[in-house]
């Protein structure tokens, strides 16, 4: 179990008066007594009972897991069995479709993600997104970079070095830095994805939420994405949404299984967490019979 002070999170004097709202340096294991998530003390997001409603839809119901520090945990199950749904609940992105709303709770470093002082424009500033299609800002690569720093009036001593700092971070520095005020589409796929990955970066996430990052990509691409990601995680939480089952083996620590269940009165399907355990457990000895038929592949 990891140790909670290891947690990395600014000291509270270097943040400004604004940031310290959100900043709770306590750990609080999470409360759940659910079964499926295992909570654990040194969890950065702990998610507790949490369900999710389009209009009356329940399309994920009563998921409790923790997401832990400094590793990277991968979501895994078929299709429309609410990953996507699930990971855009960490950061507060669901919400920006009309008519939907959460139950259950999310905590982050202790505190309500969803409480009410909290801004969720922060929570998306400190839990940053990845998405399946690179989608750079017709913008040079330097704006692109530039571009978060800038909307949330961060003052860094030198944009040019923040701008540096993270393109070197996401290992697109040495491919880009002669040409930093060409656009960001100009860059192959694979580029534009690392290059989404330090705009994220450029704004100082604690946490990187990743949906089927390589789905659009390459294999050569999506191996040094890969590779990436595991560099990544000395300085960043990761949660990465996959279909692919060979990439969760490869890169993650902790692995979530999810499944769509018909409800009782057989008219929907909504998505649960069947078991979270350690990668490698998942993949040789799963404790649910649902986990070992999709993970070989009998089902889904
Ligand atoms: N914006 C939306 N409005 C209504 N239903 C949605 C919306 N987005 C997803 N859903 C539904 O929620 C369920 C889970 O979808 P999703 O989270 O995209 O699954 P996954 O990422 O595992 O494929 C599906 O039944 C899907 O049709
Ligand atoms: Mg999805």
């Amino acid at each position: 179990m990891p140790d909670p002070s290891a947690t990395v999170v600014p000291p509270v004097t270097d943040l400004p008066a604004d940031e310290r709202r959100l900043r709770r340096p306590e750990v609080r294991p999470s409360t759940s007594t659910e079964p499926q998530g295992r909570p654990t003390a040194g969890a950065v997001l702990g998610v507790e009972r949490l369900s999710f409603y389009y209009g009356s839809f329940r399309a994920i119901r009563d998921i409790t897991m923790d997401v832990e520090g400094h590793q990277i945990t991968a979501v895994i199950g078929p299709s429309g069995c609410g990953k996507s749904t699930f990971i855009r609940c960490l950061n507060r992105m669901n919400e920006l479709t009309p008519g939907t709303h959460v139950e259950g709770r999310i905590h982050y470093h202790g505190q309500d993600l969803y409480g009410p002082d909290v801004d969720p424009i922060e929570v998306r500033r400190r839990i940053g997104m990845v998405f399946q299609k690179p989608n750079p800002f017709p913008k040079s690569i330097y704006d692109n970079v530039a571009f978060g720093p800038r909307v949330n009036g961060m003052k860094p001593a030198s944009m040019d070095d923040l701008v540096e700092e993270s393109l070197q971070k996401a290992a697109l520095w040495d491919e880009v830095k002669d040409k930093l005020k060409k656009s960001g589409l100009s860059l192959s796929g694979g580029q534009q994805q690392r290059l989404c990955i330090a705009r994220c970066i450029a704004v100082r996430p604690e946490v990187i939420l990743m949906d089927e990052p390589c789905s659009a990509l390459d294999p050569l691409a999506t191996n040094r994405i890969e590779e990436l990601m595991i560099e990544l995680k000395r300085d960043y939480t990761i949660v990465i949404v996959t279909h692919n089952m060979q990439q969760a083996a490869r890169v993650s620590d902790r692995t979530a299984f999810f499944t769509a269940e018909v409800t009782k009165d057989g008219q929907e399907r909504t998505g649960v967490l069947v078991e979270l355990d350690r990668t490698e457990r998942i993949f040789t000895t799963p404790a649910d019979r649902r986990t070992e038929d999709y993970i070989t592949g009998r089902f889904g």
